[in-house]
């Protein structure tokens, strides 16, 4: 291990965008497969890896919804779960936020408690197990309509003191965060957090209805607000906080190469940027690879990797006390890293 990923590595860090079911690997989905009697279109691993050649967004999406097909009882979530937590506590992470994605289990006749006792059993494993902390966020499928939004809010209803916001994923350009308006507006009225996915392949507007109409809290992806120079202003002027995904970026064909991502034209513009690793089974990397990978690629300093660090807990929905606490001890890290 170098120097530079020997520093990443014991950097306290937060992981704020991360789709559980895209930390579903190949391995994996062949297990499930075989405790669940599922028939997989693929002969081995090897073909998995070899379908994963995405050139967009909604490429990956195909097989990311196929995939999640073996994931069916509340072991498998749980399973799923602390499998991620394990990869990131070896990564230096001391806390994330996971989206699930209740639709694309309900469509096939898994309940809703069944997804979110396995999650939450798994998110409470790791605690006890690993002190890695973590909190909940629904995702709505953007692809599917606003009733059926509505429909998964009230199948939430008795988890709602577990679970920390809602956030809005799936096929971005041509289902704008204005179709979802209501249905975040209600989320906010039961004292929940919002996000949404914004930019990522969707235009500036899609930013500006996030900020205007859903009230996020934060920003997932955000790459394409840079497009627009009083949306990037105020952005930096709001403090919101931008979960960035380099490797996702890559994969997904939203950058040609790590080289040219925006993350530290980001940082020097004063936007409050994150490092995270999205569905790290499909894109290469979970959080320390994105981390180090992006870090040589833009040859980050010392003091870029700093920042990045405190903003993934500024940016965090932890208490502010306990943000307080993270802080403290990436100050006393890096006044010990000789
Ligand atoms: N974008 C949109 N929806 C998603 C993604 C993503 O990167 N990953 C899982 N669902
Ligand atoms: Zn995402």
């Amino acid at each position: 291990m170098d120097r530079l990923e020997e520093f990443i590595r014991g950097l306290p860090k937060a992981e704020l965008h991360l789709h559980i079911e895209g930390s579903l690997e190949p391995e994996q989905m062949f297990a499930f497969a075989r405790r669940n009697g599922i028939e997989l279109p693929f002969a081995d691993v090897e073909a998995v890896r070899a379908a994963y050649a995405f050139s967009n967004l909604q490429d990956f999406l195909d097989i990311y919804y196929q995939g999640a097909r073996v994931l069916l009882t509340q072991q498998d979530f749980q399973d799923l779960a602390m499998a991620y937590f394990r990869r990131i506590a070896a990564d230096g992470a001391r806390h994330a936020e996971i989206f699930f994605d209740p639709q694309t289990h309900t469509e096939r006749g898994v309940a809703f408690p069944v997804v979110a006792e396995g999650l939450l059993a798994g998110m409470a494993q790791a605690q006890a197990e690993l002190g890695v902390s973590s909190k909940l966020i629904l995702c709505f499928l953007r692809h599917l309509s606003e009733d059926e939004a509505f429909e998964t809010l009230s199948q939430a209803e008795p988890y709602l003191d577990r679970i920390v916001g809602v956030g809005l994923d799936s096929s971005e350009i041509g289902h704008p965060p204005a179709k979802f308006a209501r249905v975040f507006a209600a989320a906010r009225a039961k004292g929940l957090k919002t996000v949404a996915h914004a930019g990522e392949e969707g235009p500036p507007d899609y930013v500006y209805q996030a900020l205007d109409l859903l009230e996020v809290d934060r920003i997932d992806h955000g790459n394409r607000a840079l497009e627009d120079d009083a949306l990037t202003e105020r952005l930096a002027r709001e403090g919101m906080t931008l979960t960035v995904c380099p490797l996702s970026n890559l994969k997904l064909c939203v950058i040609d190469d790590l080289v040219v991502h925006p993350l530290k034209t980001m940082l020097a513009l004063g936007l409050r940027a994150t490092i995270n690793s999205d569905d790290p089974a499909y894109f290469g990397g979970y959080l320390g690879q994105n981390w180090t990978r992006t870090a040589e690629a833009l040859d980050l300093s010392r003091d870029e990797l700093v920042t990045l660090a405190r903003n993934s807990f500024t940016g965090s929905f932890l208490a502010p006390d306990e943000i307080t606490v993270h802080l403290a001890e990436i100050d006393r890290y890096v006044a010990g890293f000789a």
